[in-house]
């Protein structure tokens, strides 16, 4: 069966973005970008996403309440994350993205003050007019509802592709998951898994200069045949 080449073109063209032009895009855009990942599928058809997005002088506000928490040190992840967990050819993995990002963006390895800047960034949106927190309930260990959010997340990120829109799924923002849920009155049985940034992106700047490569099929999948 041949394959749609909207699809194929869709799959591949999707990649983060890390800087974004200041133009909001419009509520009709976002309604169907998120009619699109309603139709994500999820464990019993749960759908447990609870999705909160974020604009205008809310996305102001809730930005700077996330660099105030960040600078008081004041970290609520719900869910555990660390780098150092990763380990052999994921960790390879894990380095080579900072590092490609890091060059491409002209900071050197050992410039402390201008990565953690950079990072920071992640708290300012990259810039995005917009910004999709991803909150969900938790259920047992909550390992096959996160599972229903990165179903969601990838639905939402393709149709951002598909209206030649751009998005950023960030783990560190949900390393502020109190702050978040304070500022916007969300209630604390909500559990956040982590955010998209999402606008137009500025294709001019250097963070989005670069793609980083996926690994060859061998490394991924095994064909059992018989
Ligand atoms: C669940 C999730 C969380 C992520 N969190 C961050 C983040 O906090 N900050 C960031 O700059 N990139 C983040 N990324 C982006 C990854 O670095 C990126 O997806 C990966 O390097 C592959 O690049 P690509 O998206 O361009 O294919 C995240 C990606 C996923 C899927």
């Amino acid at each position: 069966m041949p394959q749609s080449p909207l699809f194929h073109d869709v799959v591949r063209d999707r990649h983060s973005v890390r800087r974004f032009l200041p133009t909001p895009v419009s509520d009709a855009v976002i309604r169907r970008v998120v009619e699109d990942a309603q139709h994500a599928p999820s464990n019993c058809n749960t759908q447990p996403w609870q999705v909160h997005i974020v604009s205008g002088g809310a996305r102001d506000t809730l930005s700077q309440a996330l660099l105030a928490a960040d600078e008081a040190g004041r970290w609520t992840p719900d869910f555990s994350f660390a780098t150092a967990d990763f380990h052999g050819i994921y960790s390879e993995r894990s380095r080579a993205q900072g590092a490609a990002y890091y060059q491409a963006i002209g900071v050197s390895r050992d410039a402390f003050d201008e990565r953690r800047t950079a990072s920071l960034f992640n708290l300012e949106f990259f810039g995005a007019p917009h910004v999709a927190l991803l909150f969900m309930p938790a259920f047992g260990d909550s390992v096959r509802v996160a599972g229903d959010i990165g179903m969601y997340a990838q639905t939402f990120l393709l149709s951002l592709t598909a209206h030649g829109l751009g998005g950023i799924p960030q783990t560190m923002l949900g390393f502020y998951a109190e702050t978040i849920r304070e500022s916007l009155g969300i209630d604390p049985s909500l559990k956040m898994l982590f955010g998209i940034s999402f606008g137009y992106p500025d294709e001019s700047s250097d963070a989005n200069s670069y793609r980083i490569g996926k690994a060859p099929l061998e490394e991924s999948v095994t064909f059992h045949w018989q």
